[in-house]
């Protein structure tokens, strides 16, 4: 089992399809991932399961992979009710996800703003760039650029995880171009199509960092380091001053009020 721990998720996947369906029972989606250069025991160590699941979850791989091995089973207290673990983040990090909160108030609109943009004769270019303007400004700049200028510099930056962290964020401006480009032609499809690109892509991409990337970060740090990163994110906040969060707050809420009313009409 030692060389396969150290072999790459995708390979082991490719020979044994069976082992991605387990990975997916346990909440750890290798199969859709666009790399899938991890290795075996990089994956699992990174979801930080309790050491019953992560004994059953290695046994029936180990089974998968070699069937007419003779692996002896994990013991299971099967009277142990295995309570969902409720994640606790260092304070820094806990900022980001509250951060993460109206990324995805925005994310929860976009269907409602698609359909209003398809029934309107003209495409309401204004309201548009203002949403690009929240995304540019408050997600990207304000908020990713926290992740990739401190969070993410306090592990492996060459990491699988970090990697795929950094192609999500490039994606998304990606796509973000594209909604602009949309506007700016008046385009409703190229608009729908990379609103809703964006929108999935970030939902899965918050869900990750929330659920898996943040708490395995958190594991890391010294309490030193936590504090380190606290003050280094509260300067890069202070150095766009308070104003900025609570005006891309205060677009949000018009924003649901707007769009409340349109679902309510
Ligand atoms: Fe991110
Ligand atoms: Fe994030």
């Amino acid at each position: 089992m030692e060389n396969v721990l150290n072999k790459e998720i995708k390979e082991i996947i490719d020979a044994c399809p069976e082992v991605g369906r387990i990975l997916d029972e346990y909440g750890i989606g290798c199969v859709p991932c666009s790399v899938g250069s991890c290795l075996l025991k990089d994956v699992v160590g990174i979801h930080n399961l309790d050491p019953e699941q992560e004994a059953t979850l290695m046994y029936r791989i180990e089974k998968a992979i070699y069937p007419g091995r003779n692996v002896p089973k994990p013991v299971v207290d099967k009277t142990k009710k295995s309570a969902p673990k409720k994640i606790s983040y260092s304070p820094p990090v806990k900022k980001l996800v509250e951060e993460h909160v109206l990324i995805k108030r925005l994310l929860a609109l976009i269907p409602t703003i698609v359909d209003y943009i398809e029934g309107s004769i003209k495409v309401d270019k204004e309201l548009i760039l203002k949403c690009v303007d929240f995304i540019r400004t408050y997600a990207d700049k304000y908020h990713h650029m926290k992740e990739e200028d401190i969070l993410f510099k306090y592990v492996d930056e060459k990491a699988e995880v970090i990697q795929v962290m950094y192609k999500d964020h490039d994606t998304g401006r990606a796509h973000i171009r594209q909604v602009v480009e949309g506007a700016e032609r008046g385009n409703k499809a190229q608009i729908k199509e990379h609103l809703f690109g964006y929108r999935d892509l970030l939902t899965q991409h918050i869900k990750k960092e929330d659920e898996i990337l943040y708490p395995w970060i958190d594991r890391q740090l010294s309490t030193a380091q936590v504090g380190e990163m606290f003050r280094k994110c509260n300067e890069a906040d202070a150095s766009v001053g308070d104003e900025l969060p609570r005006k891309y707050e205060r677009f949000i809420v018009e924003l649901e009020e707007k769009f409340l009313q349109e679902v309510a009409k």
